[in-house]
């Protein structure tokens, strides 16, 4: 009584992992320094970073799965593409209200706040059903790094819950908050992964973006990233998780103290 799935998968995996030793004359010196390499990433592996989950991304293996999953679940075409989750996201961000800011204590110490001040943004838009119907009490749960390239939990100089935060679509599907425009940084590649990139004459960088789970009782919930056309590594990000849709356009903002930037993104849930 073995799993069907796992009958499915397995003589298909064997047989791909079969066909491509084959094809580079693969040796046992090769093999045994893979071995080696997969168990340097998982002594690695911990709840702070997946070193592991690091190496899928950058061969682009956690992006195709992402597609594979999200073509297999979508019920229509107009639903918003998803994006791989990342290692960074927290659950438990804290519930703000519509109009607030995720950019906690910003203090002019850092080293990065004239890039902040630059670079602040208001963030609004609503979600939609498929057939374009506003869905009130979906949550939009974002998150970011800090201009220095680091997630909150990764950096001991930012207050917890930095750049963070979940708010609840009103009566017309709207949410709105103050963040900052993403920037470019890269991937942890102090590890294994990242002496993989430089042996391949990689970057580690990935495009600036802002991460997104937007969930509603009776739809799927959509993980998603938004790209800002400004960046160079658009089309070269380490982990290959860009796509069309997702690139978009900040504007200048007129006559707001607290924002430089406004980005407006509806974003469209499936069934589920
Ligand atoms: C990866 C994804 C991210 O969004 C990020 O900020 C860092 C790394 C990744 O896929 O490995
Ligand atoms: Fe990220």
């Amino acid at each position: 009584n073995a799993d069907p799935r796992l009958v499915q998968v397995m003589p298909s995996l064997v047989r791909h992992l079969h066909a491509f030793a084959c094809e580079v004359n693969l040796t046992v010196a090769e093999w045994m320094a893979a071995v080696e390499f997969i168990n340097e990433c998982g002594k690695m592996s911990d709840d702070r970073r997946n070193e592991t989950q690091l190496l899928c991304d950058i061969v682009g293996l956690e992006s195709l799965v992402d597609e594979i999953t999200s073509k297999m679940l979508a019920t229509s075409h107009s639903e918003t593409p998803s994006a791989i989750l990342g290692p960074f996201y927290r659950h438990d961000a804290p519930l703000l209200p519509n109009g607030s800011s995720i950019v906690r204590n910003l203090s002019p110490s850092v080293s990065w706040y004239e890039q902040a001040v630059a670079d602040s943004a208001f963030v609004t838009g609503r979600v939609l059903s498929s057939s374009g119907a506003p869905i009130k009490g979906a949550i939009v749960d974002a998150w970011h790094s800090a201009p220095n390239g680091l997630y909150e939990q990764q950096d001991e100089s930012q207050p917890d819950m930095n750049f963070r935060g979940r708010f609840e679509t009103d009566e017309e599907g709207r949410y709105a908050f103050y963040a900052l425009r993403p920037v470019p940084y890269p991937i942890p590649d102090d590890g294994p992964a990242g002496k993989l990139l430089t042996l391949l004459d990689r970057h580690p960088y990935r495009p600036g973006h802002i991460h997104f789970i937007v969930s509603a009782p009776g739809y799927r919930a959509l993980t998603t990233q938004l790209y800002d056309d400004r960046d160079e590594y658009i089309a070269k990000d380490a982990v290959f998780a860009v796509k069309d849709d997702l690139v978009v356009k900040f504007s200048p903002r007129e006559g707001d103290p607290q924002a430089r930037w406004s980005l407006e993104y509806d974003f469209i849930l499936g069934r589920g």
